[in-house]
């Protein structure tokens, strides 16, 4: 992706050079050249660089506008004429000489080189991908609400895909589960056919994620091999890539946390995952998610600026310039990251099982909020005086207090956003994102609240898991739809 300005300086370099056909290069010479086409009245420049080619040409009266301009990227195959009027034409064939398309639009798009805006399907699938996440998220709350997540005790990442098949298996299963700490504090005296239910919820858990692992990996690889992605995609893919595997390996190490043995020799001891790995395995989920989603609009941004679907760029570009913009889509980007934080506050409230206590709104016990001792406990900090701030992070009542602080200011900045938003000259699908994000703020709120006073019904919990996933994905698409449209020229 190269931008005018850029360009533009290196096209002035190059208009000093003769102004008709000069050109003489060979295939990976670094040489500039420029010739003018009287037969059409525009002038081209052509750059060779060690990294390719690039053209450009206007019709000559409008220099300046750039609106005219296009650039490719690719490598030079051949050049065969020297100097004839029709130069230009004949070194594009070269260049793009598997496109069926002459338009410049399409060559960006379709070049033999690589190109530089990824193939629309790259975004259905990397959108698809973003969906199957979203899944996955809800149905691992509803694995971790019916308490499923412990029942199967190994990882096996290749053989535990299949479910045990005859009695005899799933007999040996469940005498594995009886080793461990949940078994004898939760689900103590449960039947064979209640434990299938349990390792059926987590099983499937694993399993879809499995199934994303292909969905993401083989895809990846046939895009990528078939030159459908550009340079920075590849590099984006490999990321969202690494923290898909690291996603798994954090999900076991989650797992793990919950099967120590010594959940199950200490009285006070509750055997549940450790609320620093749950949180940190659902901000894996919320990064991969946020990264899919973020990738597959701007693929559809870049198509719909290249192939000219956009009404009138210029006018657009000029509007997500404007400094009240600009300004806005930096309270944005803090209002994003704000939601983000919250929801990573909601999962130590879950992983705690702190909304099994002041099951009251907005009162907490007595007052709004419980007593500064109770709050700030030497009980957790086990012995340590420095180690107070356990508080934070281990108290169900200072994490839910957390947590309601956190969503109430979220709440709050979002609806001053969105009165503020109102009143600004967005772009329409920024105003349509806007309006809906404030709908699920109200929702997230109203569904925190149920969830809270109900005692945490299975229902509740994971309409609030769900819906938060899309106010995150409607501040993200908020903050996308705002930022500057790229320079893509072809
Ligand atoms: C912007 C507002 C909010 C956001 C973004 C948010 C986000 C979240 C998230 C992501 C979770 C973790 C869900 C899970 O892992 O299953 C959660 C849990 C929870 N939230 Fe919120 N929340 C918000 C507002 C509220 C409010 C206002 C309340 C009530 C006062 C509330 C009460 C709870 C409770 C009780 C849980 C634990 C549910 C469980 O154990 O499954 N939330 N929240």
């Amino acid at each position: 992706m190269l931008s005018t300005g850029r360009f533009l300086r290196t096209s002035i370099t190059l208009s000093r050079l003769p102004p008709v056909g000069r050109l003489g290069c060979s295939p990976g010479t670094q040489r500039a050249v420029s010739c003018y086409r009287s037969d059409n009245n525009s002038c081209s420049s052509i750059l060779l660089s060690k990294r390719g080619l690039r053209t450009a040409s206007w019709p000559m009266p409008t220099l300046a506008d750039r609106s005219n301009l296009f650039m490719a990227t690719g490598r030079v195959v051949s050049v065969v004429s020297v100097g004839q009027p029709g130069i230009l034409k004949r070194v594009h064939l070269s260049i793009f000489r598997r496109s069926t398309s002459t338009t410049a639009s399409e060559a960006v798009a379709s070049g033999h080189g690589r190109r530089t805006v990824d193939a629309p399907i790259v975004g259905y699938w990397t959108l698809f991908c973003a969906s199957m996440v979203f899944g996955i998220i809800v149905w691992g709350g509803l694995t971790r609400l019916t308490e499923s997540g412990l029942s199967i005790v190994e990882w096996a990442p290749i053989t535990g895909a299949k479910l045990p098949t005859s009695d005899a298996a799933w007999e040996a299963e469940f005498e594995k589960y009886k080793q461990f700490p949940e078994y004898h504090k939760v689900h103590i005296g449960i039947t064979l056919d209640d434990f299938k239910k349990i390792y059926f919820m987590e099983w499937f858990h694993r399993n879809i994620g499995r199934l994303f692992g292909v969905v993401y990996l083989v895809p990846a690889a046939y895009f990528v091999s078939k030159g459908l992605v550009s340079r920075a995609g590849i590099a984006k893919i490999g990321g969202l890539g690494l923290l898909l595997l690291g996603q798994g390996a954090m999900g076991w190490y989650m797992v793990a946390s919950g099967l120590e043995k010594e959940l199950g020799e200490r009285p006070d001891a509750v055997p549940r995952v450790s609320q620093y790995r749950l949180t940190s395995h659902l901000s894996l989920a919320y990064l991969l998610y946020a990264g899919l989603s973020l990738y597959g609009w701007n693929v559809f941004r870049a198509n719909r600026l290249v192939n000219k679907k956009i009404a009138n760029p210029e006018v657009l570009r000029a509007l997500l310039q404007e400094p009240a913009v600009v300004s806005y889509r930096r309270k944005i980007t803090a209002a994003t990251l704000l939601v983000g934080t919250t929801c990573l506050s909601g999962a130590m409230v879950a992983g705690l099982d702190a909304g099994l206590i002041y099951n009251e709104f907005p009162a907490m016990g007595l007052g709004i909020t419980p007593p500064l001792s109770e709050l700030w406990s030497q009980h957790f900090a086990r012995g340590d005086p420095s180690a107070m701030w356990r508080n934070l992070t281990e108290n169900p009542a200072t994490v839910q207090l957390g947590h309601r602080i956190l969503a109430m200011t979220t709440f709050f900045t979002l609806s001053a956003l969105w009165w503020q938003g109102r009143k600004l000259p967005l772009p329409r699908a920024a105003r349509i994102t806007l309006h809906a994000m404030y709908g699920l703020a109200w929702m997230q709120v109203a569904l925190g609240i149920s969830t809270l006073v109900n005692f945490v019904p299975i229902v509740y919990a994971s309409a609030h898991q769900a819906n938060s996933v899309l106010l995150l994905a409607s501040a993200l698409g908020l903050y996308h739809s705002l930022r500057p449209l790229p320079r893509l020229v072809l």
